[in-house]
């Protein structure tokens, strides 16, 4: 049998040469994702902004920064121990919600990437990856902090880090404080699940 790292690479191969929607015209580099393939658990973004685009890495600009400091203080999670990707690899211009068709061409690749990796747990960031994953159009403010099933794999959608930026309160209740409960909770099953 072929190794994981093998398969991932030529993965990474299909992915930067892709053409099955327009994104592919616009784009820098492809962002496949990136952390260890050994992982317990995989974060699903929407879909690369400019700074991802240009370097060809997830969650690396304003959003991704505060999302490895949600992870690691407020949950005790290092960002390098989980797998980090979006539902689209390559940028929608002007940082626009990725259309349906676009999620479609590049939904065998995410669902790729959770099948071969196969962690524990799955969080979905925001709407899109949510509702793509689940095939709903339920809000992520319903469905946030909840353990729903994908494929006997246990998925966990949270607000996405863009949305806190834009929302700036730390009221009770707000997208903030939720968000900190959630990554609390996040870690609870971690621990849970170690052998
Ligand atoms: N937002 C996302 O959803 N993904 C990234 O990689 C960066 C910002």
């Amino acid at each position: 049998m072929r190794d994981i790292n093998s398969v991932f690479e030529e993965l990474h191969t299909q992915i930067a040469s892709c053409t099955k929607c327009e994104l592919c015209r616009t784009r820098t580099y492809t962002v496949p994702g990136e952390g260890p393939l050994n992982c317990r658990v995989v974060i699903v973004g929407e879909g690369p902004g400019q700074e991802e685009d240009e370097s060809g890495r997830p969650f690396v600009g304003k959003a991704g920064r505060l999302l490895t400091d949600i992870l690691e203080k407020g949950g005790n999670i290092r960002r390098d121990s989980v797998y980090i990707t979006n539902t689209v690899k390559c940028r929608p211009p002007d940082n626009r919600n990725p259309n349906a068709k676009e999620i479609e061409a590049c939904r065998n690749f995410l669902e790729a990437q959770l099948l071969l990796l196969h962690p524990d747990i799955v969080v979905t960031l925001g709407n899109v990856p949510t509702q793509a994953l689940l095939n709903t159009k339920q809000g992520i403010t319903n469905l946030r902090g909840k353990w729903i099933d994908w494929r006997g794999i246990k998925l966990f959608p949270m607000f996405h880090p863009s949305y806190l930026l834009r929302n700036e309160s730390r009221a009770v209740e707000s997208p903030r404080y939720l968000m900190w409960q959630d990554v609390k909770d996040l870690k609870a099953k971690i621990d849970e699940l170690k052998d």
